[in-house]
């Protein structure tokens, strides 16, 4: 690629960033649509937050992604939040446009993105059990609310929060915090499951967040961890005829929906998920 001084340039912040698949995401989708366009990354200190978006401001930079743990105070640091980002609570995409920095988020928007692609899964009308209410339990939900869900059960180790995001939820929809004791009835009645705790992620795969025996055909179970691409969850939801989908294509959507708005362009997401697939592999 060549790099000279009219590149255009986008990037991550986060603490830390060393893991992150998206440099090699973005940059290639740039290079596959001939954009002279270049995306780093940046290790950013929590008490570095506000001089690092001024820095990148000041240098001209187009948009970033932010992630963990700058999701949410990023913020206070913009000129302007949209809606889909002020009602999740976090930011995860920033756009530079005419001196202006605005804030939004792709999560929930990726995330459903790629339900529907891999799976064909009509939401509306739907029952959905949430397992976990942080940040990506929020972006799910509040999209599958405002797509039309019947119905979104939350279910979380800390039940205040799983019932504070059924609060929030229940603007759109029919929403309720649910024990984790009451799990297994909520999904045995329910049509999707989406799995956003850590629970299964490596280095501890064996891990399992609910009952296998309350998983049944006629569900679909989502489980945004990636890494393993066939979780634990997943696989006992295959053995019980459930269907799966996993959270490879959510990194891929958010990422592609950033692309997007920075660039005013349709994404290369077929060679996007290509090169997730072989740098994923390879980890
Ligand atoms: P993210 O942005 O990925 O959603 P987060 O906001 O830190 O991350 O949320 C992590 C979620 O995983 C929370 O719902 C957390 O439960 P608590 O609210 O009780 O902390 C859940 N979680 C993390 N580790 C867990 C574990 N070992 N068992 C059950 N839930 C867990």
């Amino acid at each position: 690629m060549k790099l000279d001084a009219v590149t255009e340039k986008t990037g991550l912040i986060g603490h830390p960033v060393a893991h992150s698949k998206s440099p090699e995401m973005m940059n290639e989708a740039f290079r596959r649509e001939g954009l002279p366009w270049v995306y780093f990354a940046f290790d950013v200190a929590s008490e570095e937050l506000g001089r690092a978006v001024a820095g990148l401001k000041s240098l001209g930079f187009r948009g970033w992604n932010v992630t963990i743990p700058h999701k949410v105070a990023v913020m206070e640091h913009l000129d302007e939040v949209e809606e889909s980002a002020r009602e999740i609570g976090a930011v995860n995409t920033v756009i530079h446009r005419n001196g202006r920095l605005i804030g939004t988020n792709t999560d929930g928007a990726g995330y459903l993105e790629s339900l529907v692609r891999e799976t064909g899964f009509d939401v509306k009308g739907r029952r959905v059990v949430i397992l976990g209410a942080g940040g990506a339990a929020r972006a799910v939900g509040y999209t599958l609310a405002r797509a039309g869900a019947e119905q979104i059960g939350i279910v979380n180790r800390t039940e205040k929060k799983a019932q504070d995001l059924a609060d929030h939820l229940r603007r759109w929809t029919r929403a309720d915090g649910i024990s984790p004791g009451e799990a297994d009835t909520a999904i045995r009645e329910a049509d999707l499951l989406v799995q956003t705790t850590s629970v299964g992620m490596h280095p501890h795969p064996e891990g399992c967040p609910v009952d296998p025996a309350s998983l049944h055909k006629d569900l679909l179970v989502s489980d945004l961890i990636y890494h393993p691409r066939q979780t634990r969850l997943l696989q006992e939801a295959k053995t019980r005829g459930a269907r799966v989908h996993s959270g490879l294509g959510m990194l891929l959507h958010q990422g592609a929906l950033a692309f997007e708005r920075w660039t005013g362009r349709q994404a290369p997401v077929e060679r996007m998920g290509e090169v997730l697939e072989q740098v994923l592999g390879e980890s």
